[in-house]
């Protein structure tokens, strides 16, 4: 076997990332060797400057008062058949923001084949894939895999976590999983070539991608968790893209751009593809955003012949139109001719939404919500406004694409269990869809230096683009706006952001935090420039925006941002400038693509990155967002070679936090049978969640 570091690259990776080039084979198709799908020339510097909204600048930071609170840590999650549990985004008790100094010792980059936690924690891994879901499933055998054993094992490529409690001392858990894409080479002993699949190997990778509830229980006197022995026949289920029937709700569901041959009312769709981050609602159901999607579906040069506004959806949403089989295409149309746009050319259309699940009833048929639009959806995350409405935030992962929020039309209700829930279940089939639209109040130079006025700051305003199945963008449909949300977006003039990710409120304050993973093609050649939001050319570290709604109610439809975090290694002389919102950068840890966000229950930030462009594994990081450690990054973890850190999740009382180990070993030259990797069994590497705890028991971080 080749050593492992032999097969590291040398400096940099794919497309100016740290990226390896099988990383973006797999998960995304390439993505950034197309064109920018978003090729409109509306406006990205300074569109409000002068729209006369009051500026409202960095100070909002300390003003915590009175603050009404999103989620209230009385919510409850009902049940079915009786029990009720708290919510999980808040802890029981609730702190105050910013009392939680974050104690622990921050670990040092590095390129170890292993998961490091900091002295004082231990890590354990709970599932690996192959694992165990559904009661019953055989035991794993790499070598003799089959579709029907994947059906009912952990998927592969885990990447969001939710951790759902079942009772109030979190002794034990569901633990609700995405499983992003598949990586064949790392999957199947002797795997030669995409194109020499077998038929059963590529309904084994369909089976592989969905999501994964499965029972878990904390190991006696420790923070960490194992799956309950024997399965739980109550909640475990796999959710794939081979067979799972999911209902479309909302304005657009029956739509005539949604109805195939095989599904003529348009109505039900088989499966969902690469679901990247996610959240759960304060009424206990899990979102999971359906994200590179246009990657699986070959035939888009057919499809494209019908006309140009066809063609320019497909481009819009990266389809590829100029060949058949786009790169890293699996060719699940020799297996299922859905994925074959020439014969059903609507199919895709009915992916890249979010979907909502249940974990609670297995047999409940997961729903895709049509009223939250499509794109490339990263994940979505909610937290309650003023009035008690559902407001949530996602983000739309591709270079120079924008952010959006929805607001439910209907309050959530609470009391009666059983009837609260009926009726909160229907809560995202009607409401406001938004885009944001960034003003900027100075210029930046394109090195990430601070502009003239010190801030990296300014007003933005949520454009609404359709509400309660109303087209609110002149001279398109209400389906045109869900179906097609990218060009609505265009129309109204959105901003376009460096790859929006992950994008959650802070339960403790309300205020908004978006990872802008990295964009390498900011400001070059002919793509769009730098802007306040945007400060840095070839942005390859990213950076956080940080955004608080007007009223601190997050249903406003106006709020003023800064960047909290401007990403890199500060300690690098010829790295780029980096701002830590005005933290001392001589005590941070150096911290590159931002892409998953979680809160403690002291409402600190914990990031977790994907494709470190400083030379080190991927990593878990920690920051307080209010006092005087606001803007101290900590590294808390890192994960083996190769690997992405996807979650992470905090459980409510604080004592354990969960990361999904996402594609170790997935560097370019390495298979199954020659390992980059050999993490978590020392033998190949196999994607896994991972908790940690802190050994003298208290809450981890703090
Ligand atoms: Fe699947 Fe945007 O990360
Ligand atoms: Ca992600
Ligand atoms: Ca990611």
């Amino acid at each position: 076997m080749p050593e492992p570091s032999r097969l590291l690259p040398l400096s940099g990776g794919a497309h100016g990332t740290a990226r390896s080039p099988m990383t973006c084979l797999y998960r995304c198709g390439n993505a950034c060797d197309h064109p920018v799908p978003n090729q409109t020339d509306n406006e990205y510097l300074g569109d409000l400057i002068n729209t006369g909204l009051s500026r409202r600048g960095l100070m909002r930071a300390g003003a915590l008062g009175a603050l009404v609170l999103g989620v209230s840590s009385a919510v409850e999650a009902a049940v079915p058949g009786g029990a009720a549990v708290a919510a999980p985004t808040v802890g029981a008790a609730k702190p105050a923001p910013g009392t939680g100094e974050l104690t622990f010792k921050p670990i040092p980059p590095n390129k170890l084949d292993t998961v490091i936690v900091p002295n004082g924690y231990d890590h354990a891994v709970v599932i690996r894939w192959g694992d165990e879901v559904v009661p019953g499933a055989p035991d794993f055998d790499p070598y003799n895999q089959t579709a029907a054993a994947q059906s009912r094992q952990f998927g592969y490529n885990n990447d969001f976590v939710a951790v759902v409690p079942l009772d109030r001392d979190y002794r034990r858990a569901l633990l609700v999983v995405n499983h992003e894409y598949t990586n064949e080479d790392l999957m199947f002993p002797g795997f030669t070539t995409l194109d020499a699949l077998t038929p059963e190997q590529r309904r084994i990778s369909l089976a592989a991608h969905g999501l994964s509830v499965v029972e878990i229980e904390r190991v006696d006197g420790t923070g960490g968790w194992q799956v309950v022995r024997r399965g739980s026949r109550r909640y475990n289920r796999r959710v794939t893209a081979l067979a799972t029937k999911f209902q479309l709700t909302g304005p657009a569901a029956g739509s005539p751009l949604l109805r195939t041959t095989a599904d003529p009312t348009g109505t039900t769709v088989i499966g969902t593809l690469n679901n990247c981050a996610g959240g759960v609602t304060p009424w206990g159901t899990i979102l999971s955003g359906e994200e590179n999607f246009n990657q699986y579906f070959v035939g888009g040069d057919a499809a494209a012949a019908a006309g140009a506004d066809t063609r320019a959806r497909l481009d819009r949403y990266g389809i590829t139109t100029s060949t058949r089989y786009p790169s890293g295409n699996r060719k699940w149309d020799l297996v299922d001719p859905r994925f074959d746009l020439a014969l059903n050319p609507n199919e895709a259309n009915r992916f890249g939404w979010i979907v909502e699940l249940d974990p609670f009833d297995p047999d409940s048929r997961p729903r895709k919500h049509t009223a939250l639009g499509r794109f490339k959806h990263e994940g979505a995350t909610a937290i309650l406004s003023k009035a008690g409405h559902a407001v949530l935030y996602m983000g739309d992962d591709e270079r120079f694409d924008y952010l959006y929020k929805f607001v439910s039309s209907k309050p959530m209700k609470k009391g009666d269990p059983a009837s609260a829930r009926r009726h909160n279940l229907t809560l995202l089939e009607s409401g406001t869809l938004y885009v944001a639209k960034f003003g900027f109040t100075s210029t930046v130079d394109g090195t990430g230096a601070l502009p003239a006025d010190g801030g990296f700051n300014g007003t933005g305003q949520w454009i609404p683009l359709a509400r309660d199945g109303v087209s609110l963008v002149p001279g398109r449909t209400i389906e045109d706006v869900l179906i097609f949300t990218r060009q609505a977006g265009d129309a109204v003039g959105a901003t376009k952001l460096d790859r929006p990710e992950d994008v959650e409120a802070n339960p403790l304050t309300g205020k908004v935090y978006a990872a802008l993973t990295n964009n390498t093609n900011r400001g070059v050649g002919s793509n769009p420039g730098v802007d306040e939001a945007n400060p840095r050319v070839r942005n390859r570290h990213g950076h956080v925006i940080e955004i608080t709604e007007d009223g601190d109610d997050n249903a406003a439809e106006t709020f003023t941002w800064d960047l909290f975090l401007v990403c890199g290694d500060p300690a690098d002389p010829a790295g780029e400038v980096t701002w830590f919102a005005g933290y001392d950068k001589t005590k941070v840890s150096p911290i590159s693509c931002p892409d998953n966000v979680a809160f403690d229950r002291f409402g600190n930030l914990w990031i977790s990155t994907d494709g470190n462009a400083l030379g080190s594994n991927d990593g878990l990081f920690a920051v307080p967002l209010e006092g005087p450690e606001r803007g101290h990054v900590k590294q808390f973890l890192t994960v083996p070679l190769g690997a992405e850190t996807c979650g992470p999740a905090l459980t409510g009382d604080g004592r354990s936090v969960f990361v999904a180990v996402q594609h170790p070993g997935e560097i370019t030259g390495a298979s199954f049978d020659k390992p980059a990797s050999t993490w978590p069994d020392g033998n190949y590497a196999r994607p896994a969640v991972v908790a940690s705890w802190r050994l003298d028991g208290r809450a981890v971080g703090a």
